[in-house]
């Protein structure tokens, strides 16, 4: 036994702390049941390889054997050396290939290739099993102060740690990745361990290092470690000892620990699960998620994009949002940070959302040198925008004109715990040098505004400094004065700023002040942790698992991410704008895009947050039906842009491009919105069967939208209902005639009208007395509203099948939108307004979106015909669109055109295909996209039965899972890849 280990209490080793400042582990078979999983990649790639070499060479085949060759020759190795020793105990020798060698060429790394792609297959299958005892082992020593590092030749290490919840347990990680970077030699070697005796800043010889490996533990004894742990759980103690561990345990719960204080044996503790987690340490406590489906990743600094970087990086928690502008600012960065519902109005000019004071301004300066990336030099710069944790991380390494290097590490997030609470920390090293640094992070302490709406605004920020001379807690104050720092050592600036409005209380200021002091009192990993916790709980009602197309994965989970980050079911006064609060483009007006194209996400995943939005709806019903009046008709017709009062606030002019200025009529003509609404109260009664929603709110809104169209639509000499004076969702044609959409809708909302009508009055017939009674509708209504229905125009040519979008649009111009291909500017920009509208080229599905919403409405030759003819006359000059003829073009079974367009439609954010991110994300595009996988590839309907699903995957995913909730229970569905082994299974029914 070493002699840094006290004598045994109940004959179990006693570790004593005050030996030691810092604990290395390794991963697999420490703390991470994953060794197990390794040789079974191992077994399974050897036992195919010399299987073919044997029958090749006519020589007897001998696997792998999991237990013995394993311990000997990979475990603990880098990949590609156990590779090579292992052949080598075979003699076999093979080249060593490149690195992205695929499988059938044998080469060493075509194997370590090979054995990868296993390994990832089978964690994806089994998941990450971790030893309680070790983490808790580790718990209890971050307690007592000693810092941690992993130290392990995995190149999955972090996806390891991340997927096993466990990344907040470690000060430093040398993994694969990192060794290969830095050019460290695997183990038995000590490079790895030395180098993370390095990064923790701690000598060798306080460190005590775990291990389950020969080759690991021989390594930690080569770095001079204080102590060698061995963990025995395969019964190879006795060649650890061997091989120089000073102490060999089953499990670290068989480790007694003594704390460092104490000589008394009754402080002598044992490791317990749920120990608690470690103090405050300088460094942030968590990293980014790693595995690239979880992440974008913005490298460098690229003035060009810093505009769409700060929209596509905006945090949010759908209170609050907050666009990811450099706290240190650059001559670019335009921070904009924005509340749900508080606006303001410029004089004559429509509501917009109004934009907050700066909250994590931080100029940073060393030896009076600024630190900033247009000043200075960067050698490394990159934002990371983690999905799965909702987090925003800056890594940056600057180097000013003299040569100092300083590392810095940020993190910013809008907690989803406590949503009125933004969250910052940076963290901060001199790397080559000592001397003063200065850091001014004021923003006032608490600011308060007051908009031209009169809603007051106020911010209380209160700052933590860790790792200097002096802790400032719960303030916040410019600290222009000088702080002295040491080369090699960590600093920390914690942030918290707390916002509230007159919108949620009577004195925001104060309010917020005490929220912000209150948090401060929490420690950073508190913080982090409870929004995490909130966000994995989303993320497991919400996410959507693709396989074999990483891009695809990545830009679902972007697109889902941001949805969620800009619900709030806690608010329903307020909706989201088409831009989300990610940016001030549309000024933050909500349109149909939330009721038609984000609202399916939250009705099948979120149920509450849609249940928020749809009351807005509720609470703007007033203001719809002043609007149907101030028209002359009954009902109510909903704004077309609306904020926070839901009267209809659509700009009445617009300046195009060419600095023409011209009317704009879709607030007066785009008129489907009332229909849309009531689509999206039906869709959230149909799914949740919310029955306190449908009598409190629901039916009313589906009564007064129905009596709308029976007194919006005219009976002409034809004896037919018709529509006038309308824009579709095709914005390129004003003032048409009987829209296919329009009409479409109308139709089907005075149906769906009749129908509530119907269902409350039999089911309910005391809260239909007060409901009709209330908007005093007349008996003899809802009978009126099936007659209209039923006359309604729709412009169906039964011989063609097809359906004209407006009247006399098959007389228009037919231009060949193919001609204009590769076209980089929208085709009204090219060819000019006056000739669109003259043209039969649409802006956006108009006939093919209401294909798309009442599906089941229109024989399958129908919507084959419609969409065949409309899809080559579209534009797409709205963001809108792509994502609608993919879902389209899967369900006809098209699902090479479906992909095509579902790359469009990811493209639009991810790749700023309109030129247009700048100005925030998306949001009806992003709800597009996810139901373009929903609805379209999965092939999900929703049914009076329950849900079904009809897949048409595009053919190289590798499958899809996803979850749903539908009337209060969760549906699992499980798709195999198109034609794999299991099959798809048209209309079967999903696993509830
Ligand atoms: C589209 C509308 C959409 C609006 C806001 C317009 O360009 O044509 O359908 O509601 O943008 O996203």
């Amino acid at each position: 036994m070493a002699d840094n280990l006290a004598p045994s209490i109940e004959g179990a080793p006693v570790l004593d702390l005050a030996e030691f400042d810092g604990a290395a582990f390794d991963l697999d078979g420490v703390i991470t049941r994953t060794a197990t999983v390794h040789a079974a990649a191992w077994k399974r790639l050897f036992d195919a390889f010399l299987a073919r070499r044997a029958a090749r060479m006519r020589e007897e085949f001998r696997p792998f054997d999991a237990e013995g060759d394993y311990l000997r020759h990979v475990d603990g190795k880098p990949r590609l050396d156990g590779v090579r020793d292992f052949l080598r105990s075979r003699a076999i020798v093979l080249p060593d290939g490149e690195p992205d060698d695929p499988p059938e060429r044998e080469t060493v790394c075509s194997l370590g290739n090979g054995k990868d792609a296993l390994f990832r297959q089978l964690l994806a299958r089994k998941g990450v099993e971790v030893f309680d005892g070790s983490v808790a082992f580790i718990r209890r020593l971050r307690g007592a102060g000693l810092k941690t590092a992993v130290v392990s030749a995995s190149k999955n290490t972090v996806p390891i740690l991340k997927a096993a919840g466990l990344a907040d347990l470690f000060d430093a990680c040398v993994d694969g990745v990192e060794a290969e970077r830095l050019g460290l030699e695997g183990k038995p070697s000590p490079d790895t361990f030395l180098h993370a005796a390095k990064v923790l800043g701690v000598p060798p010889k306080r460190i005590l290092g775990v291990e389950d490996s020969l080759a690991g533990v021989e390594a930690i004894r080569a770095a001079g470690f204080g102590l060698a742990v061995g963990v025995d759980r395969t019964g190879h103690g006795a060649a650890l000892a061997a091989h120089g561990a000073g102490v060999v345990v089953p499990d670290l719960t068989a480790l007694h620990l003594r704390a460092k204080e104490a000589g008394d044996p009754a402080r002598d503790l044992r490791v317990r699960e749920g120990a608690q987690a470690c103090g405050p340490s300088a460094d942030l406590p968590l990293w980014p998620s790693a595995d690239p489906e979880w992440v974008l990743v913005e490298e460098g600094f690229t003035p060009t994009r810093e505009h769409e970087v700060e929209s596509l990086f905006t945090i949010g928690n759908g209170y609050i949002g907050s666009r990811a502008a450099l706290a240190e600012g650059s001559s670019l960065s335009a921070p904009e940070t924005f509340i749900a519902g508080v606006f303001d109005t410029r004089p004559g000019a429509s509501p917009e959302l109004a934009t907050l004071p700066e909250w994590e301004h931080l100029s940073i300066t060393v030896e009076g040198q600024p630190l900033r990336l247009d000043l200075g030099r960067f050698l490394e710069h990159r934002r990371i925008l983690d999905l799965r944790q909702a987090i925003v991380w800056r890594e940056w390494q600057h180097q000013d004109a003299a040569g100092r290097l300083t590392r810095i590490r940020g993190l910013r997030l809008a907690s989803a715990a406590d949503r009125h609470l933004l969250v910052g920390s940076v963290a901060f090293s001199p790397e080559n040098f000592s001397g003063l640094m200065s850091l001014d992070a004021s923003i006032g302490g608490l600011v308060s505004k007051r908009t031209a709406t009169g809603a007051a605004v106020a911010l209380a920020a209160a700052t933590r400094f860790i790792g200097f001379d002096r802790t400032t807690a719960a303030e916040d104050r410019a600290t222009p004065r000088p702080l002295r720092v040491d080369l090699g050592k960590v600093y920390r600036l914690d942030r918290v700023v707390a916002v509230h409005t007159s919108r949620d209380s009577g004195s925001p200021e104060l309010v917020a002040r005490e929220h912000a002091d209150r948090a401060i009192e929490s420690e950073l990993a508190a913080l982090i942790d409870g929004h995490r916790s909130a966000w994995m709980e989303r993320w497991r009602a919400s996410d959507v698992r693709i396989g074999g197309d990483p891009a695809a994965q990545r830009a679902l989970r972007f697109a889902i991410y941001h949805l969620l980050s800009a619900a709030n079911p806690e608010d329903e006064r307020t909706s989201i704008g088409a831009r989300g609060l990610t940016g001030s483009a549309y000024k933050g007006h909500v349109f149909w895009d939330t009721e038609i194209f984000m609202l399916p996400f939250f009705t099948l995943t979120y149920p509450e947050a849609a249940r928020a939005l749809l009351k807005y709806r509720y609470h703007t019903l007033p203001a719809a039906r002043r609007r149907a009046a101030q028209f002359g008709h009954r009902g109510a017709l909903y704004a077309w842009e609306s904020a926070d009062t839901g009267e209809d606030v659509t700009p009445s002019l617009v300046s195009l491009p060419g600095g023409e200025t011209i009317r704009v009529l879709t607030g007066e003509q785009e008129q489907h919105i009332s229909a849309d609404v009531a689509y999206a109260v039906w869709s959230y009664w149909h799914a949740t069967g919310d029955q306190e929603f449908l009598l409190g709110a629901g039916a009313e809104i589906l009564l007064e939208t129905a009596r709308f169209w029976a007194s919006r639509a005219e009976r002409g000499e034809d004896g037919r209902c018709h529509i006038r004076g309308v824009i579709g969702p095709d914005e390129y044609h004003e003032t048409v005639d009987d829209n296919a959409y329009t009409n479409g809708m109308a139709k089907w909302n005075l149906l769906t009208g009749e129908r509530v009508a119907r269902l409350v009055a039999e089911r309910w017939p005391e809260r239909w007395q007060a409901l009709s009674a209330g908007i005093g509708l007349r008996p003899d209504e809802p009978a009126e509203w099936l007659t209209v229905a039923r006359d309604m125009y729709t412009g169906l040519d039964e011989a063609t099948g097809l359906m004209e979008q407006f009247r006399g649009y098959f007389e228009l111009e037919d231009i060949d939108l193919g001609a204009f291909e590769p076209r980089n500017a929208p085709v009204d920009v090219l060819l000019g307004r006056e000739r669109v509208q003259r043209s039969k080229i649409i802006k956006q599905p108009d006939v093919v979106m209401l294909l798309h919403l009442l599906w089941d409405d229109y024989p399958p030759a129908v919507r084959e015909a419609n969409f065949r003819y409309y899809e080559p006359r579209c534009a797409h000059g709205s963001s809108l669109s792509p994502a609608i003829h993919a879902l389209v073009a899967a369900r006809l079974g098209d699902p090479e055109l479906a992909t095509r367009y579902f790359r469009q439609a990811v493209d639009i954010d991810l790749a700023d295909n309109m030129g247009n991110a700048a100005g925030g994300v998306h949001a009806a595009a992003l709800g597009g996209l996810w139901q373009a996988v929903v609805f379209g590839f999965a092939g999900l309907r929703l049914t009076d039965h329950g849900p079904e699903h009809h897949p048409n995957l595009p053919p190289h995913w590798g499958g899809l899972s996803m979850r749903i909730m539908w009337r209060g229970r969760t549906h699992d569905l499980n798709l195999p890849p198109a034609g794999g082994a299991a099959g798809p299974q048209p209309g079967r029914r999903s696993d509830g």
